[in-house]
């Protein structure tokens, strides 16, 4: 398939005319100008971009978005684990995710990091699915063990898949150590350590000041909530770890020092009030960051929503006394939410418009004309 438009290869530049070859998934050839033959897709004004990759969603949570006036724990306890025991039936988790999947494509994500629930067979069921669609799908069976519902405990963890399966990747997802006994975490770790190269470990970390508090309780001989997670050898350049608002000097240094990816969920922090997230300190500290949309903590689905909140927050702490604040322009955002986000996934082959990478890419027809704000107008 031929698609013709401008290439946003750098969303850093203005973007040239030019035209994609796609076969089998893959973009095969580039080239500038108008192509020789008939595109398939797009026509000279049309803006090529890759698909956008969402780094952190929870598919069972697609119908409870919106639930306002409690902190995480509560939430979770009152809106999120009741809606997540649902998915012990499988037409459920079919149809929930099938929502969850169509949303996403509707506003644009072609890749995603998912948890599900502790359900075995809603984890095979969803996974079907997602085969039949144009998505790649990072996604995991949460771990837990206390805290929750009993219903909710992890019973079918023995049967846990760990295969990698072309563009449906299996993830280890411990749900956070508030959740988690030594147990389940030395389970998570050995879990991940059994596939070649580590598989992919996705978690939550620091996200509410109380959450912070309970985990000093849990874990009392741990320094830090970051050290549990690396006392258990979790913390890996191949580990997510959802929000990272509460954090330490030291936490900040030994995320980095591990090269573990921060997930960003800028609509999430503000929905549940968590706190602002300090992108300053990820870049002081070196530390690889992506973006999430969080669903359902994030109202929002569409990633470009998810960006401008990151934008918005920054802009928020430096309008509220924070000095020397980064406010991310358009086009980092942009970067984000696309090689960014799949760099952070571990998926170098997407989320770039380049020969050999992923042809999972979008045709975009604006209604305003090309200048040097088109990311922003976008956005
Ligand atoms: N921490 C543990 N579980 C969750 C969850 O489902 N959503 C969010 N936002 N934080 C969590
Ligand atoms: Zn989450």
């Amino acid at each position: 398939m031929i698609v013709h438009g401008l290439l946003l290869t750098d969303p850093a530049r203005q973007p040239d005319e030019g035209w994609l070859a796609i076969d089998g998934g893959r973009i095969v050839e580039m080239g500038h100008g108008a192509p020789r033959e008939k595109a398939q897709l797009g026509s000279a004004r049309s803006i090529i971009t890759p698909g956008f990759i969402d780094a952190h969603i929870h598919l069972p949570q697609i119908n409870a978005i919106g639930c306002d006036g409690m902190e995480l724990m509560e939430w979770l306890d009152r809106v999120i684990y009741p809606a997540e025991m649902r998915w012990k039936d499988e037409a459920v988790a079919i149809q929930e995710s099938a929502t969850a999947y169509q949303r996403m494509l509707r506003a644009g994500t072609l890749g995603f990091a998912a948890f599900l629930t502790s359900h075995f067979h809603a984890y095979v069921a969803v996974v079907r699915v997602a085969h039949q669609l144009p998505l790649r799908a990072i996604v995991g069976q949460v771990m837990k063990d206390r805290h929750a519902p009993p219903e909710l405990l992890g019973h079918d963890l023995n049967r846990l898949a760990s295969s990698e399966r072309g563009r449906v990747i299996s993830s280890v997802n411990p749900r956070y150590a508030v959740a988690c006994s030594e147990d389940i975490l030395r389970l998570a770790a050995s879990r991940a350590r059994t596939l070649e190269g580590g598989a992919i470990i996705h978690t939550h970390l620091a996200e509410s000041a109380l959450e912070v508090r309970r985990v000093r309780e849990l874990f009392p001989d741990d320094e830090h909530y970051a050290g549990v997670y690396d006392r258990h050898g979790l913390l890996t350049p191949r580990t997510l770890l959802a929000h990272g608002i509460h954090l330490s000097r030291d936490e900040w240094q030994l995320i980095a020092t591990r090269q573990a990816v921060i997930v960003h969920c800028p609509t999430a922090n503000t929905f549940l009030r968590s706190g602002v997230f300090d992108l300053n300190a990820a870049r002081e500290h070196g530390v690889r960051l992506a973006l999430g949309s969080d669903i359902a903590a994030g109202p929002d689905i569409a990633m470009p929503r998810v960006a401008r909140a990151m934008i918005e927050a920054s802009k928020m702490r430096a309008m509220t006394g924070a000095r020397h604040v980064h406010v991310p322009t358009p086009d980092e955002a942009w970067s984000m939410i696309t090689r960014g986000n799949a760099d952070g996934l571990g998926g170098n082959d997407a989320g770039r418009l380049e020969v050999g990478a992923s042809g999972d890419v979008l045709v975009l027809e604006p209604a305003f004309d090309v200048d040097e704000h088109l990311i922003g107008r976008l956005l």
